[in-house]
């Protein structure tokens, strides 16, 4: 008989052996499974070798960091989101979020004239380009008064875990079409990947299917695939291993989008909830696990 098991959490040491290996900053996780508070930085300065070794490590290992109180200007956001990656621009035809007066920086407003936002189902940014983005920088320096617009993580690390040796062993080997004209329209690409990928950093393996994008596991008869993807998302979206984050004004979220997924909350009309995001490009096609 299958045991269900969440699985292991990030790290099995207390939380004072884990914040004894952050020096230079103090992380606090947000959850068992994924996401941490970074607190002790200042991202308006240049950050010491010693902060960036250390917000490197707590990115690979949380999948997802958040910041507060961080007044940043755009070239603030550019020098931070740059350690980790080029720059890249969004794979979308049309999206709800907008250019600004810089080309990396893109503007994510809503207000009382909002018909719909960015991202309201589990997602993993823009799959559907050949090389997705390695993560997301989102900065807000404006959210509801009385909050609302929070921001969900899941660990796509701990959904694989959790899954029997059986389903693993199903799900292997097996691709899916990722299309990007089911978020953003005609003119975007349409990609596959791998079903079950591994973060090229942490080497762990994670379940790479989501909501918004793909469209079917390209090794199975149609109704299989709609009934494993089904299975699928739900699974990912389970609440066991998911994080909540509530913004305040001037906070960050940065998420792994190799190992996380995302959704934003719209429960905050008409209140208006601003900000600005940069992404870092993917290096690579994501790699069978
Ligand atoms: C998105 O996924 O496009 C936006 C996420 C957010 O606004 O919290």
């Amino acid at each position: 008989m299958f045991t269900s098991t969440v699985g292991a959490p990030i790290s099995a040491r207390t939380p004072d052996q884990l914040a004894a290996c952050y020096t230079h900053i103090t992380v606090t996780p947000a959850s068992p499974h994924i996401g941490a508070e970074i607190t002790d930085i200042d991202l308006t300065r240049e950050l010491t070798a010693e902060q960036i070794t250390e917000v490197k490590d707590a990115f690979v290992r949380y999948q997802v960091l958040f910041f507060r109180d961080q007044k940043i200007s755009f070239d603030d956001h550019i020098r931070f989101a740059s350690l980790f990656g080029t720059l890249g621009r969004h794979a979308g035809a049309q999206t709800i979020s907008k250019p600004t007066d810089h080309p990396l920086v893109r503007k994510f407003h809503y207000d009382e004239t909002s018909q719909r936002i960015s991202g309201e189902s589990w997602h993993s940014d823009q799959s559907c380009a050949p090389f997705p983005p390695l993560g997301s920088m989102l900065y807000n320096h404006t959210v509801p008064p009385d909050g609302g617009g929070d921001t969900m993580f899941a660990s796509t690390y701990a959904a694989f875990d959790a899954l029997s040796d059986r389903m693993m062993a199903y799900l292997s080997g097996l691709t899916a079409t990722h299309d990007g004209s089911r978020v953003f329209g005609p003119g975007t690409p349409k990609s596959s990947h791998p079903v079950i990928i591994r973060h090229p950093e942490s080497g762990r393996r994670g379940i790479f299917v989501n909501w918004d994008f793909t469209s079917h596991i390209n090794e199975l008869p149609r109704n299989e695939s709609d009934a494993v993807l089904k299975f699928l998302y739900r699974h990912i979206g389970r609440d066991e291993w998911a994080c909540r984050f509530r913004w305040r004004p001037h906070s960050i979220a940065f998420w792994d989008n190799r190992c996380a997924q995302h959704k934003a909350l719209w429960d905050y009309w008409p209140n208006v909830r601003s900000g600005f995001r940069v992404q870092i490009e993917g290096a690579a096609p994501p790699v069978a696990g």
